[in-house]
């Protein structure tokens, strides 16, 4: 086998992942108790041998799992790795080391891979950003995912979705570290003017339907700030301590699940007046680059579709859907 195809390889097989997650979970329940071999086989419905295997593999990933004679299995602690345990019904799939999370969801969202598939990577070699930007992403110090939708939506309602992801990641952020972040419409959150997460939306389209969508997060958790860009800074830098990537993750997930609901059954409205509250741009002067023009003035609004209203100089009104917005200097 190249070298090439073992970087790749995944280090999770569906299955095994399965039998692990229903480990984890049935441990991370029993909080402080000790339960028995005996107990827990029964319980999960595998045999001892089976169940002493799947612990053996959890220890090799890292997690502490005690067997204290005639007292049983207990939990003591978990790695903070991205292996999505402990991320709802999701189909996971996480690398050590991947060039890019939205690559591989894009390959397996062709392959057919169903709405809700995450791709976690603990690294990526080509980690990618908007506009052919690169997305710095050392080992173990970020959140890199990509998950997959399928949305039943128009083409000219996805930025809505990087919108209400956005928002998720700066809830889970205020939960998570007590630390309001703001979005920068669409796609990137800020701390202090900072940026501390982007999002890159990919998506396969017809003209008039979404085939599926591929949001890609990149949150800059514990991530040395001699490696970020100009303008980046990460959670730790804010807070001069490290930060459970773990945790994070599961609340960017529990929130993103509830609004993209809210946001199939109902539209944007439900969500709209929390982005415009979360909105690091509202009321700011900006310049929104397109690929082919430019458009600058004062954000008046996030309208009820998602899309940023600017009333530019001479007193008119431009709806955008995408492009980059730009804090214009006075303001940052
Ligand atoms: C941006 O701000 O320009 C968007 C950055 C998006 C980075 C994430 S990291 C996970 C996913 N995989 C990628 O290659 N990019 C996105």
């Amino acid at each position: 086998m190249g070298k090439g195809v073992l970087q790749y390889a995944p280090t999770i097989i569906m299955n095994d992942f399965k039998i692990k997650k229903q480990i984890i979970t049935f441990l991370a329940a029993r909080g402080e108790k000790h339960t028995s071999g005996e107990a827990m086989s029964e319980s999960l419905g595998f045999s001892r041998a089976y169940l002493w295997k799947y612990i053996g593999k959890l220890r090799r990933e890292g997690f502490d799992i005690e067997a204290a004679p005639h007292r049983g299995y207990i939990l003591k602690s978990h790695p903070d790795k991205l292996y999505g345990y402990d991320v709802g019904k999701n189909t996971v799939y996480h690398y050590e080391s991947i060039d890019s999370t939205n690559d591989k969801a894009y390959e397996l969202a062709e392959a057919g891979a169903t709405e809700g598939t995450i791709v976690f990577a603990e690294a990526q070699t080509s980690g990618k950003g908007r506009m052919g930007r690169k997305w710095v992403s050392p080992p173990g110090e970020g959140i890199y995912m990509s998950l997959i939708l399928r949305p039943d939506v128009d083409v000219s309602e996805i930025s809505t979705i990087t919108l209400i992801a956005a928002l998720s990641v700066t809830r889970a952020i205020k939960e998570t570290c007590s630390i309001e972040a703001g979005i920068k419409w669409p796609n990137d959150i800020m701390i202090d003017g900072k940026k501390v997460c982007g999002i890159l939306t990919e998506m396969k389209a017809e003209p008039d339907m979404v085939d599926f969508v591929v949001l890609g997060m990149g949150i800059n958790v514990n991530t040395d700030a001699t490696l970020l860009p100009p303008g980046g800074i990460s959670l730790r830098g804010v807070l001069a301590r490290r930060v459970e990537r773990v945790s994070l993750v599961k609340n960017i997930l529990k929130n993103f699940e509830n609004d993209y609901e809210k946001f199939r059954s109902n539209g944007f409205a439900a969500l709209r007046e929390e982005c415009k509250a979360s909105s690091a741009v509202l009321g700011k002067r900006v310049r929104v680059e397109e690929h082919t023009r430019s458009t600058e003035g004062v954000v008046s609004d996030i309208d009820e579709k998602g899309a940023l209203i600017i009333e530019t100089d001479d007193g008119s009104f431009s709806r955008m859907f995408s492009g980059d917005v730009v804090l214009c200097r006075e303001q940052l």
